[in-house]
């Protein structure tokens, strides 16, 4: 079985956000929901910078918003100035964290086994990870962009990972914040790939995958349109309140 049934929309805001915007945002994006519990096919998870974890946990309990770190550490605790444990993640009251996306690979040098630690440790302190993989421009362009997602799936989804207690992001760099999103056949080839290593790892194709790279309301039914799509995960649209809720509700067309 997969994370979830329902579709996937997670925010990540980055390095975006004072107190005073995340409360605009999520605000506007409670205000969306009739009820709190009004059902929705979807499940709706954002990620504020850690300095804001804590405001938003307390201003999304009770209602359907989820929210998540977008790093970790991979120890427990100590002298580790500066790291933030999964342990504390947990203790804030959030439930994911975001690992291994492409920001955290290029300028801060994290290889699939550090994801991978890292990961390991989140899960046995009870946070899914949302293990973000995905090739550069210069990989598609000589052919090796398969390779390189069956190698960053293979060894940054840590062993103690289940379909279940982890959820895939699948995206390209070249498609990060570029306003150039991946065609429907790029995204198709890719999904397909991960299935068949998820396969080959787990036994089972159905873990959950989401798709990220300039993700907008423009785009969004186009992507969700794809059957393999389990979610997206969203950058720069989710910042707006507006924005990401229509991707949500493109979700449920
Ligand atoms: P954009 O949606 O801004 O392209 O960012 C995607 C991303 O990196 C989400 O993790």
């Amino acid at each position: 079985m997969a994370f979830t049934n329902k579709k996937i929309i997670a925010g990540n805001w980055k390095m975006n956000g004072l107190k005073r915007d995340s409360w605009q945002l999520i605000n506007d994006l409670l205000s969306k929901y009739e009820t709190p519990d009004e059902k929705h096919n979807f499940e709706m998870i954002v990620c504020p910078p850690s300095t804001l974890l804590s405001e938003v946990v307390s201003m999304t309990e009770g209602s359907p918003i989820r929210v998540g770190a977008q790093n970790c550490s991979d120890k427990l605790n100590g002298a580790y100035t500066g790291e933030i444990s999964p342990v504390m993640i947990k203790d804030i009251g959030a439930n994911f964290v975001i690992l291994g996306h492409s920001e955290r690979r290029s300028y801060f040098k994290e290889s699939n086994a550090d994801v991978a630690s890292k990961a390991e440790l989140a899960i046995e302190q009870g946070l899914t990870p949302i293990i973000c993989i995905g090739e550069t421009l210069e990989q598609k362009e000589n052919g090796s962009a398969l390779a390189v997602i069956e190698d960053q799936f293979m060894n940054s989804i840590p062993s103690n990972a289940t379909t279940e207690n982890v959820i895939v992001a699948y995206e390209p760099v070249w498609a990060i914040g570029t306003g150039r999103s991946a065609t429907t056949q790029d995204i198709i080839d890719v999904i397909t790939k991960i299935r068949e290593v998820s396969e080959k790892k787990f036994g089972l194709r159905d873990v959950s995958v989401l798709y990220g790279g300039s993700v907008k309301s423009s785009n969004a039914d186009e992507i969700f349109a794809i059957s393999d799509v389990d979610g997206v995960l969203v950058g720069g649209a989710s910042l707006k309140a507006d924005e990401f809720w229509k991707i949500a509700e493109a979700s449920e067309k």
